[in-house]
């Protein structure tokens, strides 16, 4: 079963978002496999951005999301980084359409409320940052059969 990263970032806490948004990914039906909350280290920050160092907006988005405490959450489901990452629309708050989660409480290019892996070579890199395997649990909720077919591709 497919495996992704969603991060709630600073402002989601901040603004005591954390449950509606959780809430967001569990209705679409994706399932919680790991979760913390953590204030993340620069250095691990810097690990996880740095296919972005180098570009003018990097040091304030390590800062950004050092700033505060964050909620890692290892969700899983058949292609859940292409589900999360359509739930948590563009990157954005100003151009992701409303419905999604940086469109309905998003405004600004920096603070946008989420990160989620963007591929599965970043999703396995990402998990591995934040969870040991020990920390992460494989099941399969009642119901997921009316979710995910067997069928399905
Ligand atoms: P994320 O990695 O956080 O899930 O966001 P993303 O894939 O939608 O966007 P990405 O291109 O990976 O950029 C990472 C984060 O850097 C900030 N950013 N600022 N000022 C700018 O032009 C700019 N571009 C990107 C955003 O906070 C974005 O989430
Ligand atoms: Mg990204």
């Amino acid at each position: 079963m497919e495996r992704t990263l969603i991060i709630f970032k600073p402002d989601t806490l901040q603004r005591r978002l954390a449950g509606r948004i959780l809430q967001r990914f569990e209705d679409k039906g994706l399932t919680v496999s790991g979760l913390k909350l953590m204030q993340i280290p620069r250095e691990l920050a810097e690990e996880h951005y740095a296919p972005h160092k180098g570009k003018p907006f990097y040091p304030g988005l390590i800062d950004y999301i050092t700033s505060g405490p964050v909620v890692v959450v290892a969700l899983q489901g058949h292609r859940c980084i292409e589900i999360a990452r359509t739930l948590m629309g563009k990157t954005f708050g100003y151009e992701a359409v409303p419905g999604t989660i940086r469109g309905d409480f998003g405004a600004s290019r920096s603070f946008n409320l989420v990160h989620g892996s963007d591929s599965p070579e970043s999703a396995a890199t990402e998990i591995a940052l934040y969870f040991t395997d020990g920390e992460l649990v494989d099941y399969s909720p009642a119901g997921s059969e009316w979710v995910f077919p067997s069928d399905d591709t």
